[in-house]
């Protein structure tokens, strides 16, 4: 069965093609490396011996994202990645992130309404809570304000697919991340940073390995266990495996309605000084870190009820914080490798 993967040379994209060769999949990748490389792809490769299509399209122009609809128009289903996901930045230029988000997003649906593609997954993020209320979330629980423009792109994403499955026959599911991390096990898959890295394990190995001279803990006045924040670190590649089984249970026609959202976190909340404690005990690296001020727009912790997933999509993580920061950690040496090649 044939597959569409926008963004598919990015983090989560790149995984999720992994592991949906490994599930048999057929796989299209569509990807304009605005924020990525053509690196994945050989990566992939190697790991799963397989090969499969790449299209560089920007998918804000809709003719040429028609083209490869139509081409690939016999797809089971779509997972639509493609978007821009940097917070400081779509603050600073949120005009940037609603043309690129938005438009994509709109002509990936027009597309698929055209070509008759029946399923679709979208990459959605738990930063659509916002401040939450309650924890864990729920998919239930509701929205609060934006704190970007980027999770604003996210909340209006959802919006759209949710009144587009109103009027039409394609069965989609919304995933909203935790906070992923890690890399593939091979150690030659992972985040690729064309920039500074702006999430905080990035930040953890770049500092372990020399590039950043030293980490600081945003906050170590929170109303929280240790004073610093709570997130939900999971490892990408339990991310990926959710999508092959969102995929298959809409295959399969499991869902109860036309749009469906799921929860993709742990379950668990870990601080931040938790998450330097857990890469310093998987790899014997010593850490230079200060506790210094808040970061703005930073919320104090949330974290995920992921039962509905789990019940649904018969998805159970099985990589926990320690695998994450030891992926993370030989990435980041086989990225110090590839930068002297
Ligand atoms: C995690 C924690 C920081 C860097 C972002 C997006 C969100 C979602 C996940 C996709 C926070 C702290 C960080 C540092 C630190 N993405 N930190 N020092 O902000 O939770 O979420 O990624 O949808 O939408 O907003 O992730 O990795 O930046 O931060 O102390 O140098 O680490 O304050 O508590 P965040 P993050």
């Amino acid at each position: 069965m044939k597959v569409i993967v926008t963004g598919g040379t990015g983090y989560i994209g790149s995984h999720t093609i992994v592991d949906l060769l490994e599930n048999d999949f057929e796989v299209v990748c569509i990807d304009n490396l605005a924020r990525s490389t053509k690196y994945p792809i050989g990566a992939i490769e190697q790991i799963t011996e397989k090969k499969f299509k790449f299209y560089q399209i920007d998918l804000c122009n809709k003719q040429e994202t028609f083209d490869v609809l139509e081409q690939h128009k016999d797809a089971v289903g779509i997972i639509h990645f493609a978007a821009f996901k940097t917070v400081p930045e779509s603050v600073a230029n949120p005009i940037l992130y609603y043309n690129n988000n938005l438009i994509s997003l709109n002509n990936i649906l027009e597309g698929i309404q055209k070509f008759g593609i029946p399923n679709f997954v979208f990459s959605s993020s738990c930063s659509v809570y916002g401040n939450a209320k309650a924890l864990p979330v729920t998919e239930e629980t509701p929205f609060q304000e934006a704190e970007s423009a980027y999770a604003h792109t996210k909340q209006i994403g959802e919006q759209i697919i949710q009144h587009y499955s109103k009027v039409n026959t394609t069965k989609s599911i919304l995933l909203r991340y935790f906070n992923p991390v890690g890399a593939h096990p091979s150690g030659i898959l992972g985040e690729m940073l064309l920039n500074r890295p702006d999430n905080l394990v990035p930040y953890i190995t770049q500092t372990a390995i020399g590039k950043l001279e030293q980490l600081t803990v945003f906050g170590g006045d929170y109303d929280t266990p240790d004073g610093s924040c709570v997130r939900d670190y999971i490892h990408v590649c339990d991310i990926a495996h959710a999508h092959t089984l969102a995929l298959k249970y809409l295959i399969e026609n499991q869902n109860h309605s036309n749009c469906e959202i799921f929860n993709l976190g742990t379950g668990n909340g870990v601080s931040v000084l938790e998450a330097i404690h857990a890469f310093e005990k998987t790899t014997g690296q010593k850490l230079n870190y200060k506790v210094g001020a808040r970061r703005a727009g930073d919320v104090e912790k949330i974290y995920a009820n992921n039962e509905k997933a789990s019940k649904a999509l018969k998805w159970h993580c099985q990589y926990n914080i320690e695998d994450a920061m030891l992926s993370a950690w030989k990435w980041e040496n086989k990225m110090k490798e590839l930068a002297l090649l």
